[in-house]
């Protein structure tokens, strides 16, 4: 597969064409940005580290049944994937109270909730990705339905796997965002696309509490790589 011309640069990731029709690749970047890219750094490596947790992360909730458009790793930073038409709603789900759940109901972080919650935000860095339900998605045509029905019903599903993966590391799955897409080759089918790393998630060390996510970045916590290489570390072992 040969690389061709780039499609989109995101804030982490870079997407190219291929010479394959269907296929894209994804180029994860060190590129570091919160609260909507008004903070701006560099993690170093992060996208190495990214790249191997999110190929991973795919290839372990595709084996329990989830559709995703990972098809393979071509380099430490690259990674083919399916076309994808992307659906623009971010699925967020949380099992634990933290980051802007704490903020909107003024509590605490950290109590566990009794069962999860999923978030929608419309995806639209310009108007800092705001939260909207599913009357919109729908009356707007982002989605349909049907198609949020499964995105749901996909979202909570990798939340059971992922909650047990990470247990089974010691580590709690606090909450994380995942992105859908159609894709074109199988006639529009639904299917798990962007990453699953700790850019989009936050990971509590069971017991101390300690942050192996994008918090140490935002939050200014120090030892922000070595989080990454952890998490690498323990996602592939
Ligand atoms: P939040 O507490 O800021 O709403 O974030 C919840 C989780 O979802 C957190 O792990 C970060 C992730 N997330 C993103 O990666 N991008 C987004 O645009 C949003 C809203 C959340
Ligand atoms: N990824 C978003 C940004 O770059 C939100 C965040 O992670 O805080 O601003």
């Amino acid at each position: 597969m040969e690389r061709r011309e780039q499609l989109y640069e995101g804030k982490a990731k870079i997407v190219y064409a291929t010479d394959e029709p269907d296929l894209y690749i994804q180029y994860f970047k060190d590129d570091a940005t919160a609260f909507n890219a008004k903070k701006r750094g560099t993690i170093v490596s992060k996208g190495i580290f990214n790249n191997h947790i999110s190929a991973k992360l795919f290839q372990v909730v595709e084996k329990q049944g989830i559709p995703t458009h990972y098809v393979k790793t071509l380099s430490d930073r690259e990674m083919a994937v399916k076309k994808l038409d992307i659906i623009r709603v971010e699925v967020v789900v949380r099992n634990i109270v933290a980051g802007n759940l704490a903020k909107r109901m003024g509590v605490e972080e950290g109590r566990r909730l009794p069962h999860p919650i999923i978030d929608l935000h419309l995806k639209q860095d310009a108007l800092d990705d705001p939260m909207i339900n599913e009357d919109t998605i729908s009356a707007f045509g982002l989605a349909t339905r049907e198609e949020l029905a499964q995105m749901r019903a996909y979202a909570l599903r990798v939340n059971d796997i992922l909650k047990a993966f990470f247990g089974e590391r010691n580590v709690d799955l606090v909450d994380f965002k995942l992105e859908f897409g159609r894709s074109p080759a199988d006639g529009g089918k639904l299917l798990l696309g962007d990453e699953i790393t700790p850019d989009g998630c936050r990971l509590w060390e069971k017991g101390t509490g300690r942050k192996l996510d994008k918090d140490r970045f935002r939050r200014d916590l120090g030892q922000v790589e070595e989080a990454y290489a952890e998490v690498e570390r323990l996602v592939t072992r």
